[in-house]
């Protein structure tokens, strides 16, 4: 049997992983400022996150969601007061896509409505209604086309006016990521994010803040969308969220009331992913997390704004586009093969930085000189 081959693959096999380096199996260093796509979030292997887990696995590893499992409840108030938003309830499931499928299907639930707005540039996740509501045709399979999902311009205050204007009645619910990530490092504006909590509160719609790539703590602040000083009606979120480790969740304001049956998952929430989750929230507290990623994140920023050939710099946190212009197509391949640096990208020629967030200052700077060298060609 071959795997299913939809993945173009780096030639490189990772054997060991601490912190933000990792080794492949010839004995080659790297450094991680990929984090294997926003996921890790306190460094590879941390030791507590590795005590934490072995230790679950040696008591029970599963159970289903038919008995109580007292760790979802511990992991529901300690994410609320991480998060700041103690009211809120907390439905776990597996992967971003499934975070954010139940959340529109929620929004559809509580207000009975069918049309979804989202974004050009949206990068949702690739199941059913995640993926209608993913600005990429090429990844839409023909059961998943809809009318009940609508694109607007990001960013577009007046468009986004415009349409309420027209169809604000029939709106179920507005998503957005706080930065896209895919669509190449784009940040919503606040007045943007702004404008759609008094649209949403106006028409009766569901604002629900894709935070998958941007939230837990990346951006210094819990979710990115704080930074407009608004609460949406639906966070959802997965990647940082269990440092590798599959979970992820919908942080759910209090007005939406849940009845039996209403979601539900195997998986979500059982006995491994939420000590997973719960070390990773510990440590982001024990180790003030969000404030490293706030401050070596600025700092990079600044530092990469310096270098000459670099486009454009976006971004907030420990979640950076470097634009490059098209003849330096071949920057991330040359970081990667020539000075053993991991990075993300995004379409055109966007490299993205995703590492964990306690990147130290020193690494930060390991990179910066190696960038130098390596946009000179
Ligand atoms: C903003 C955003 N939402 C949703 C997803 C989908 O997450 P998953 O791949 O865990 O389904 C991603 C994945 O990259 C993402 O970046």
């Amino acid at each position: 049997m071959n795997l299913f081959d939809v993945y173009p693959l780096n030639d490189i096999e990772i054997v060991k992983a601490s912190g933000s380096t990792v080794w492949d199996e010839k004995g080659q260093e790297y450094l991680d400022l990929y984090g294997g796509h926003a996921v890790i979030s306190i460094g590879h292997t941390h030791p507590h996150y590795v005590k934490r887990l072995t230790e679950q696995l040696a008591k029970v590893g599963f159970y289903s969601n038919s008995v109580k499992i007292p760790l979802q409840v511990q992991l529901s108030e300690k994410l609320g007061q991480v998060s700041g938003k103690t009211d809120y309830q907390l439905f776990l499931c597996n992967s971003g896509a499934e975070a954010n499928e139940n959340a529109l299907k929620l929004a559809s639930f509580y207000n009975g409505r069918k049309k979804i707005v989202a974004f050009k540039g949206a990068f949702h996740g690739r199941t059913s209604l995640a993926v209608s509501a993913t600005d990429n045709p090429k990844i839409i399979a023909p059961v998943n086309e809809t009318t009940n999902i609508d694109f607007l311009p990001f960013n577009d205050e007046e468009a986004l006016k415009e349409y309420f204007n027209q169809n604000g009645q029939d709106v179920a619910a507005v998503i957005i990521e706080g930065i896209q990530g895919v669509g190449g490092i784009q940040e919503a504006s606040k007045s943007f994010l702004q404008l759609i909590r008094s649209l949403c509160d106006q028409y009766n719609a569901v604002y629900i803040a894709d935070s998958v790539q941007c939230g837990y703590g990346r951006t210094g602040l819990f979710y990115s969308h704080d930074y407009a000083g608004v609460q949406a009606d639906i966070y959802t979120m997965a990647k940082g969220m269990g440092n590798g480790f599959p979970v992820a969740g919908i942080s759910i304001a209090p007005k939406f009331k849940p009845w039996h049956g209403m979601l539900g998952t195997t998986f979500g929430g059982n006995h491994l992913a939420c000590a997973a989750a719960l070390s990773v929230l510990e440590i982001m507290e024990q180790d003030n997390l969000m404030e490293n990623a706030a401050e070596i994140g600025e700092y990079l920023i600044q530092e990469l704004r310096k270098i000459e050939g670099v486009k454009e710099v976006r971004g907030r946190g420990l979640m950076i586009g470097i634009d490059l212009p098209a003849e330096l197509s071949q920057v991330k391949k040359n970081l990667l093969f020539q000075h053993h640096i991991f990075t993300g990208e995004a379409k055109p020629n966007v490299i993205r930085l995703l590492p964990a967030l306690n990147l130290s200052k020193a690494q930060a700077d390991q990179f910066l000189d190696k960038f130098k060298i390596a946009i000179k060609g």
